[in-house]
C-alpha cells in the first residue's frame, strides 16, 4: 500500500470546458460530504480525461500507486467513472484519509436506456425535491428521467398560452383519504403546486450537466381531468368539471374535436421549447371510451375517416399527434396502450402491462421500453402489506426488481435490438412525502441500476446484497430514507436430503442479522449470525425467522424460511405402458379467479375440451382471455435429488408432483415467477398444473433445476392417446375487454413473514 496525497484533479486537456465542469459538479459535493479538497488544477493525483476504444457512455478508472486516472468515451462515460470513484472514496474509510483498492476497470452500459419515472400528478413534488431525485439517479448511473406532468389530480406544467391549465387545473379541493375510491371519503384539505418556465428549465439544465435527458409525459386523451376542469369545452360533455380527489381511471377524457387538437399541439410546442430531448411522452393508457362511444362528435370522426371503433380512433389521435411531434424533429413515446388499434408508424413503446405488448412493438420493428408492472412498479409493497405503508397493490420485492431481464426470451436478436433499456415507475397516489418517496425508491432503484446496466452474466444478488450496506450507510449520513432490506437466503422454503444443511445469511444493510430456529420473532437480543451455521434437521424440520438490526436500533423486516429434509417421493411403479412424449391438456372456457374454480369445471367436465401439449406451456386452442387449464402426465427425472421448479404464470397456477402441492402461485397476477422444491427418486413422477387467463397478459412456463441450479434435462410423457377430441362447443362469444386497472390487476401477495419496519 502506497499513500497517494489527493492533490487535485488534473485535466487531460485544460481548455475542454465539459471536463472543466465534469470536475467541479462532481468534486464540489465531495468537498461538503466527506471534506476533500480536490480542486481543479494543472497537476493533481486524479487525472481526467477522454479515451478512445469504449462503447458509448464507457469508461476506465485505474488506481494504482501514481494516482488515479478516469477516461471516458464521452462526457456521460468520464462522468460515470468519476462515480464509481465516488462509491470508492465512500467506502474506503472515514475522515480524509480514503484507501482505495488498486484496480482497472473498463466498464460500459448493457442498456443504452436507463429510466426512473417520477409522477408529480398525484402528489407534487418540488424543485429541490425533484434535483435530489436527479441526484440518487445520477449516482446509480441513470440516465432518462421520465416526469409525469399533468394528471386528473393536478396539472404541474405552467404553459403561457393556456394559463387556466396551472390556475385551475394544478388545485384540488382535497384528496382521497384511504384506499377507497367508492364510497368516497376525503381531506377536505386543499392541495396543489405546479413548476414555473424558470423552474423546468433550471431542472433541465440540472439533468443534463449529469448526463440525464428528461422525458416529459403530456397525458392524453385519458387522465387529463385537471386539463377539462380548466378547459371543459375540451371534453365530450362540455363539463363542468372538478381536479380530481380521487384515484383511479376516469371516464371523461378529450374529445377528438379539432379544438382539443389545437390546443394540444400549442401545448406540446411550448413544452418542446421547454425540453431539449428527442422524446416527447403522451400517455396514452387507461382512456375509457365510454365518452367518445356517446359522443356525436367522435362517431362523426370515426364516419368520416373509416375507422372501425373507438380504438382505431385513439389509434388515429395518436398518430395524428405523432405526425405533428415528428414534423417538429421530435419522437413519440405511449404506453403500451398504443397498440390496440394500431400503432403509429415511429412511435417507441413503453410496456407497462406486462413484457408482450412490448414483444408486440418490437416484432413489428418499434422501439420498446420495459416497464411491467411485475418488476418496475415501485408503488408496489415491498414486503408484508399488513407491515407495510399504504401502497397501491401488487408485491414487488428487491431480489425480484433485480431478477428483471429487460429483454424477452422470444425475441430474435434482430427484434432484441428494439428493446432500449428498461425503466422503473413510481405512481405517488400513496406516496405524498419525499422521505416517502425514497422509501418506495431505494434501495430498489440500486437493483433498477444494475438491471440497465451489468449484462446477465455478470449479476448476482448475493453479490448485489453484499456491496449494499456501503451504500445504505451513505444514505444514512445523508438522511435519505430507504427501506430497509430483508436479510438475504431465507427467499422461500427449502428440502434437503441430508439431515444437516448449511445456513448462509447475507446482510443487506449496515448493522446485524439478529434470527431465531423456532420461527419465533427475533429482536435485539436473539442470537446473532456471525457466518455460516450448521442446522441439525434430524429432529425434524427447522423454521429459521430473522431480521437485520440497525446501529441505531432500527429494524428490519421478519424474514422466514422452513428447512426440511425430505425422503425421496418413490417413482411411479410399474411404469404405465403406451406413454408418449407430451402432456394431456383439457381446457374450458370461463371466467375464473382462482385454480380452485378451474378444477371444479374440469370436474364438472361441461365444455372442456383436449389437446395435447410439447410440456409445460400454453396449448392451440383456448382462447385469448378467460379460461382455466390443466396439464398431466409424468415428469422424467434423471436422478435421485432435490429438484426446484420454478413456475411462471399470469394469471394463477399451481403445480403438484405425486399428487401434492409443490408450487401455489394462485390467484390473479401479472407474470411472475414462485419456487418449491421436491426430493425425487430418478424416475417417473405424476405431475398436474392448473393454470387461468382471467385477462390482460398470459403467460405459463415451468423451469426444473438441479440441485446445482442448472436446469434438469428431464422429459414430459403422457399416454399416448390423449383420446377423441370432442367438438368444439358454440362461443358464448366476445368476453367484454377487461380494462386493465393497476389496483385490480396484481391481487398476488405471496405470504411474507412480517414484523418491523414501521412506515416512513
Ligand atoms: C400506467 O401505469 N397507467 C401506465
Amino acid at each position: 500500500t502506497e499513500a497517494v496525497s489527493a492533490t487535485g484533479i488534473a485535466l487531460a486537456d485544460t481548455a475542454s470546458v465539459e471536463l472543466r465542469r465534469l470536475a467541479e459538479v462532481w468534486a464540489e459535493p465531495l468537498r461538503r460530504a466527506l471534506g476533500l479538497r480536490l480542486p481543479v488544477a494543472d497537476t493533481g493525483s486524479i487525472r481526467v480525461g477522454y479515451v478512445g476504444g469504449l462503447g458509448a457512455e464507457g469508461y476506465r478508472l485505474h488506481v494504482g500507486s501514481a494516482g488515479v486516472t478516469v477516461a471516458g468515451a464521452d462526457g456521460a462515460g468520464i462522468f460515470y467513472g468519476l462515480r464509481s470513484l465516488e462509491a470508492l472514496l465512500w467506502a474506503g474509510g472515514e475522515g480524509a484519509v480514503r484507501v482505495l483498492p488498486a484496480l482497472d476497470i473498463r466498464d460500459v452500459p448493457r442498456f443504452g436506456y436507463r429510466g426512473m419515472h417520477l409522477d408529480v400528478g398525484r402528489h407534487f413534488f418540488g424543485p429541490d425535491a425533484v434535483k435530489r431525485y436527479l441526484d440518487l439517479m445520477a449516482r446509480y448511473k441513470l440516465n432518462r428521467f421520465h416526469w409525469h406532468l399533468t394528471e386528473d389530480q393536478g396539472w404541474r406544467i405552467r404553459i403561457d398560452r393556456y394559463p387556466k391549465l396551472t390556475d385551475v387545473g394544478a388545485f384540488r379541493k382535497e384528496t382521497q383519504v384511504g384506499k377507497q375510491r367508492d364510497p368516497y371519503v376525503g381531506d377536505g384539505v386543499p392541495y396543489g403546486g405546479f413548476y414555473t418556465k424558470e423552474e423546468i428549465r433550471e431542472i433541465v439544465a440540472y439533468a443534463a450537466e449529469r448526463f440525464i435527458t428528461v422525458i416529459p409525459e403530456i397525458e392524453m386523451p385519458g387522465h387529463s381531468l385537471a386539463a377539462l376542469a380548466a378547459y371543459p369545452e375540451l371534453s365530450c360533455t362540455g363539463g363542468p368539471f372538478e381536479v380530481g380527489t380521487r384515484w383511479g381511471v376516469e371516464e371523461d377524457i378529450y374529445c377528438p374535436s379539432e379544438a382539443t387538437f389545437e390546443f394540444l399541439q400549442n401545448v406540446l410546442l411550448e413544452v418542446m421549447e421547454l425540453f431539449p430531448g428527442p422524446y416527447i411522452h403522451i400517455g396514452g393508457d387507461e382512456a375509457p371510451k365510454t365518452r367518445w362511444r356517446e359522443s356525436p362528435l367522435a362517431q362523426e370522426v370515426i364516419r368520416r375517416e373509416g375507422l372501425a371503433d373507438e380504438h382505431e380512433l385513439q389509434s388515429w389521435f395518436i398518430r395524428r399527434i405523432e405526425t405533428f411531434l415528428n414534423r417538429h424533429g421530435r419522437r413519440l413515446i405511449g404506453w403500451d396502450e398504443i397498440l390496440e388499434g394500431g400503432l403509429a408508424p415511429n412511435a417507441t413503446v413503453m410496456s407497462w402491462r406486462g413484457i408482450q405488448g412490448g414483444i408486440e412493438a418490437a416484432r413489428q420493428g418499434h422501439d420498446v421500453i420495459m416497464t411491467p408492472t411485475s418488476h418496475m412498479y415501485f408503488d408496489y409493497y415491498q414486503g408484508d402489506p399488513d407491515k407495510e405503508p399504504l401502497a397501491i397493490g401488487g408485491m414487488l420485492p428487491l431480489e425480484r426488481v433485480y431478477a428483471f431481464e429487460p429483454v424477452p426470451e422470444e425475441l430474435t436478436a434482430e427484434e432484441a435490438r428494439h428493446i432500449l433499456g428498461p425503466q422503473a415507475n413510481l405512481w405517488t397516489e400513496y406516496v405524498p412525502t419525499e422521505a416517502h418517496l425514497q422509501y418506495m425508491l431505494l434501495p430498489r432503484m440500486l437493483a433498477l441500476s444494475e438491471v440497465a446496466w451489468t449484462p446477465p452474466e455478470l449479476k448476482s444478488f448475493a453479490h448485489f446484497a453484499r456491496r449494499l450496506p456501503t451504500h445504505l450507510a451513505r444514505f444514512d449520513a445523508e438522511g435519505v430514507r430507504y427501506r430497509i432490506p430483508d436479510v438475504v437466503g431465507l427467499e422461500r422454503d427449502r428440502l434437503v436430503v441430508e439431515d444437516h444443511v448449511r445456513l448462509e445469511l447475507t446482510a443487506p444493510a449496515p448493522g446485524e442479522i439478529r434470527y431465531t430456529l423456532d420461527g419465533s420473532e427475533p429482536g435485539p437480543g436473539s442470537r446473532r449470525y456471525r457466518g455460516p451455521a450448521e442446522l441439525d434437521l434430524a429432529q425434524g424440520p427447522v423454521t429459521v425467522a430473522a431480521r437485520m438490526v440497525l446501529p441505531d436500533g432500527q429494524m428490519g423486516a421478519v424474514r422466514r424460511a422452513r428447512f426440511a429434509r425430505a425422503p425421496l417421493r418413490p417413482t411411479v411403479a410399474p411404469e404405465p405402458a403406451g406413454l408418449a412424449p407430451g402432456l394431456e391438456a383439457v381446457w374450458v372456457e370461463g371466467s375464473f379467479r382462482s385454480v380452485a374454480e378451474v378444477e371444479a369445471a374440469l370436474e364438472a367436465g361441461i365444455g372442456a375440451r383436449r389437446t395435447r401439449t410439447a410440456g409445460i406451456l400454453l396449448p392451440e386452442g383456448p382462447p385469448q382471455e378467460r379460461f382455466g387449464l390443466r396439464l398431466s402426465g409424468y415428469l422424467r427425472v434423471p436422478e435421485d435429488g432435490i429438484y426446484t421448479f420454478r413456475l411462471t404464470s399470469d394469471d394463477g397456477a399451481l403445480l403438484r408432483i405425486d399428487g401434492e402441492t409443490v408450487v401455489d402461485h394462485d390467484g390473479l397476477h401479472a407474470a411472475s415467477a414462485r419456487e418449491g422444491d421436491a426430493a425425487l427418486a430418478a424416475g417417473l413422477h405424476r405431475v398436474e398444473v392448473l393454470y387461468f387467463q382471467a385477462g390482460g397478459g398470459r403467460a405459463l412456463s415451468l423451469r426444473v433445476l438441479d440441485a446445482a441450479g442448472a436446469a434438469s434435462p428431464s422429459t414430459w410423457v403422457a399416454p399416448g392417446s390423449s383420446g377423441v377430441r370432442p367438438p368444439p362447443l358454440p362461443s358464448a362469444g366476445d368476453p367484454p375487454r377487461r380494462r386493465w386497472d393497476r389496483r385490480g390487476g396484481t391481487g398476488a401477495t405471496p405470504p411474507c413473514a412480517g414484523g418491523g419496519s414501521g412506515p416512513p
